[in-house]
């Protein structure tokens, strides 16, 4: 069943332009990209999409490294959007990750991991309303 996810291309691929090769890495993937924005977060920004992980350790140093340059966020639509594009990006540490997954290729620590994508429909909801009206996302 068709579905959307969103994704965002982190401050450490956006600073070594790779944003076209993982958006290639998205589209290969049969990912359409129905939105997409390049943006400077604020601190706020940061936290407030951050807000579930506040009491993890590595807080505060993600919504540093978050708004230490532009990412790009978008939306993915296709089948089984959500899981599809976890496969893509390979698992949160690239230490862990499989080969030909962004993180494998791009990542480069489990912080400065190039990607982020929902991890459930109902998140994702959650999320790409965080960043985009409705009439901004064109299936
Ligand atoms: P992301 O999918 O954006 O969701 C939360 C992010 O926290 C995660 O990817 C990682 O980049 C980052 N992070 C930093 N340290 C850790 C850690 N020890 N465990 C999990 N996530 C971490």
């Amino acid at each position: 069943m068709a579905e959307r996810t969103l994704s965002i291309i982190k401050p450490d691929a956006t600073r070594r332009n790779l944003t076209g090769k993982i958006n290639a890495k998205f589209e290969d993937a049969g990912l359409r990209i129905v939105a997409q924005k390049r943006l400077q977060l604020t601190k706020a920004q940061a936290e407030a999409f951050y807000g579930v992980h506040k009491e993890r350790p590595f807080f505060n140093d993600l919504c540093a490294f978050m708004i230490s340059g532009p990412v790009v966020v978008q939306v993915l639509q296709g089948d089984n959007a959500v899981a599809k594009n976890r496969d893509v990006m390979g698992a949160t540490n690239p230490a862990n990750a499989a080969a030909g997954t962004i993180r494998k290729e791009f990542a480069e620590s489990i912080e400065a991991n190039s990607v982020h994508g929902s991890d459930s429909a109902e998140n994702a909801a959650v999320e790409i309303a965080f960043f985009f009206a409705g009439t901004e996302i064109v299936g």
